[in-house]
């Protein structure tokens, strides 16, 4: 496994509609393997393929400690709505407040070829959402309400 570079905004590669992934081949695993490494080197919540150079529709989301990896994942239903913080490895420093559902379900495939779907509310329903924007080429900044003042960052996120 390797940590992997995470790219930042204003590369193009951020911007662009990542492919569908067909045959899981030893290169998806392997790439699956060092993005989970990545992101628990980070620190963050979720990863997706694009924020390492990679333009395939995989993502990684961390919900309650455990690590989903995503393949080809599509939001099928959301419910409800909130408006917290929000922030991306690839905008560091930045954070801001964005519109989501309070609970979306997944469909994706795993690393084993076999479909699944997993749900999840609150800070995990934003990570779904905020990965699977990224392999659209979107960014939270794009939709965020707004964007937390300095002030604003050191007082609520620390
Ligand atoms: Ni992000």
């Amino acid at each position: 496994m390797a940590i992997l570079n995470i790219v930042k905004e204003g590369d193009p590669v951020l911007r662009k509609e990542c492919r569908p992934v067909g045959e899981i081949t030893p290169r998806i695993i392997r790439l699956l393997d060092d993005m989970k490494e990545t992101l628990i080197d980070a620190d963050g919540a979720g990863l997706a393929a694009p924020q390492v150079g990679v333009m395939r529709r995989i993502a990684i989301v961390e919900k309650d400690g455990e690590y989903i990896e995503l393949i080809n994942p599509e939001i099928v239903a959301g419910e409800g709505e909130q408006e917290e913080i929000e922030g991306c490895l690839s905008v560091p420093g930045i954070w801001g407040i964005t519109h989501r559902p309070m609970k979306v379900t997944v469909r994706a495939t795993g690393r084993d070829g076999k479909e699944f779907t997993v749900s999840g509310e609150g800070l995990a329903a934003r990570a779904f959402c905020h990965e699977i924007d990224h392999l659209s080429g979107k960014l939270f900044t794009d939709e965020a309400v707004r964007i937390l003042s300095d002030e604003e960052v050191k007082e609520l996120v620390g």
